[in-house]
């Protein structure tokens, strides 16, 4: 089981996640990505939009604003429900959530009593316009699915599927936890892909079957390691309000077996709360039978930040090679943030720079994610590409320029071939796709 610790400092120092306004001290449950963790992230919201969205013909991708009336989580119940207990040390004030304490009574950290458990509501409060009263409240939204319930009458009106059709969207939800912790585990700030699915009702386990082999084939294709994953059916009495069955699919986070992603059955609970709410009819008409009713939703709902903590729980390798140690990231090529790096073996000489400066242009416009690196000796840059996770370094040598032929080194075994400049292109091509 890989150290959190390790991973955090491989992050920070590699440019992956830096904790936000680190300058300023730094904030709980804020995160910013860098420049690797950024394409890290796009890879995998490619990857989920093209398996979710783009390559099916019956789901639609919007993207909804993320300041939102508070009228919308008054119906869908979250302005009520979206809460934890809380309670706090009267001897050091530390807060603690309820649900986390195995004895209530008594402070974990220095044994002083706790106080009488309250309600402690998540969503993060802005105002609209000018005045700042209880008229212009609204909500940093806490998940991105009330944007699609929102949306649920103009996809229909615009598009008229049938059904079973989903709603997607990848997008920023905020959630004021009361304690935040384990890096990328639980945060204040959030991306979410959900997708909102929906079904006749009697078509529910169907659909929540399908959605759930979608999920499993998502995270294999990732490279989460399939071993740490558990499928863990929720209790009634921990699912959220809106849900009638829960899978949580779990993974074995080195702080224990956590919430990785959720699959839920939220029934017609939410379009007709909105309906009741807004006046608006949200009811479907099946056009063979001409029958109105609210269609039921089976939610797929995938956080992209604790995606990126798994892949790298997953990716995280110390080995030994040629007898020196080394630390990798075993990132599949698909979502590596650099596929390839291109290197002249020594940086002051002319003919090799402008040899190897010619091959790295001319495969960066071929493949996405080639990058330049001349810096420090040839064994540093191995290891500065072995921590990012690149899979291929390309080495242009003396002989490139006799033979044109140049070294391609892997990632994962360190051996290295000698391929022919002209044939790159398609092996790598072919490696990637
Ligand atoms: N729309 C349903 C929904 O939001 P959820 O179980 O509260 O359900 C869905 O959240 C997913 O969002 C989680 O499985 C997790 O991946 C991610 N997530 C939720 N809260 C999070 C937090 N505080 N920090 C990081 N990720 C979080």
């Amino acid at each position: 089981m890989p150290d959190l610790d390790k991973i955090v400092s491989l992050a920070k120092r590699r440019g992956f996640i830096f904790p936000s306004f680190e300058i300023y001290g730094g904030s709980a449950g804020f995160f910013d990505y860098g420049p690797h963790g950024l394409t890290l992230k796009n890879n995998v919201k490619q990857i989920w939009w093209k398996q979710f969205v783009s390559g099916r013909e019956d789901v639609y991708g919007i993207d909804s604003v993320i300041v939102t009336k508070k009228e919308v989580f008054e119906a869908s119940g979250h302005a009520r429900g979206f809460a934890d207990m809380l309670t706090e040390c009267e001897k050091c004030q530390r807060r603690f959530r309820v649900d986390h304490l195995a004895d209530t009574k008594k402070c974990p950290e220095c044994g002083g009593k706790l106080g009488e458990a309250r309600q402690f509501y998540m969503m993060l409060e802005t105002h609209i316009g000018a005045a700042e009263d209880e008229a212009s409240l609204a909500y940093l939204r806490p998940e991105t699915a009330q944007g699609i319930f929102t949306n649920f009458k103009n996809i229909v009106d615009s598009f008229h599927p049938s059904l079973p059709f989903g709603i997607a969207q990848i997008g920023k939800a905020f959630r004021n936890e009361i304690a935040p912790r384990d890096f990328l585990f639980r945060l204040r700030e959030i991306e979410q892909m959900e997708v909102e699915y929906f079904i006749k009702p009697g078509d529910w386990k169907e659909s929540f079957e399908m959605w759930r082999k979608e999920m499993q084939k998502f995270i294999a294709s990732l490279g989460i390691d399939t071993n740490k994953i558990f499928e863990l059916e929720i209790e009634e009495a921990d699912r959220a309000h809106y849900s009638k069955r829960t899978i949580d699919f779990e993974f074995d986070f080195p702080f224990g077996k956590k919430e990785l992603y959720g699959l839920a059955y939220r029934t017609d609970y939410d379009l007709s709360a909105h309906e009741k709410a807004s006046g608006a009819d949200l009811r479907y008409t099946d056009p063979e039978s001409g029958d109105k009713f609210i269609p039921h939703v089976i939610e797929p709902s995938l956080g992209i930040d604790r995606t990126i903590l798994a892949i790298l729980c997953s990716a995280y390798v110390e080995d030994e090679l040629g007898k020196e140690k080394r630390v990798f990231l075993k990132l599949k090529p698909q979502i590596a943030p650099v596929k390839v790096a291109v290197f002249p073996l020594v940086s002051n000489k002319e003919n090799i720079v402008s040899k190897a400066r010619e091959l790295y242009k001319n495969l960066k416009e071929k493949i996405s994610g080639v990058a330049w690196d001349d810096n420090g000796n040839i064994g540093k840059r191995y290891r500065r590409q072995d921590e990012i996770g690149t899979p291929w370094c390309v080495t242009i040598d003396y002989q490139t320029l006799e033979d044109k032929t140049v070294t391609v080194r892997d990632r994962d075994t360190g051996e290295q071939i000698r391929k022919k400049e002209k044939e790159l292109e398609k092996y790598f091509s072919d490696k990637l796709s």
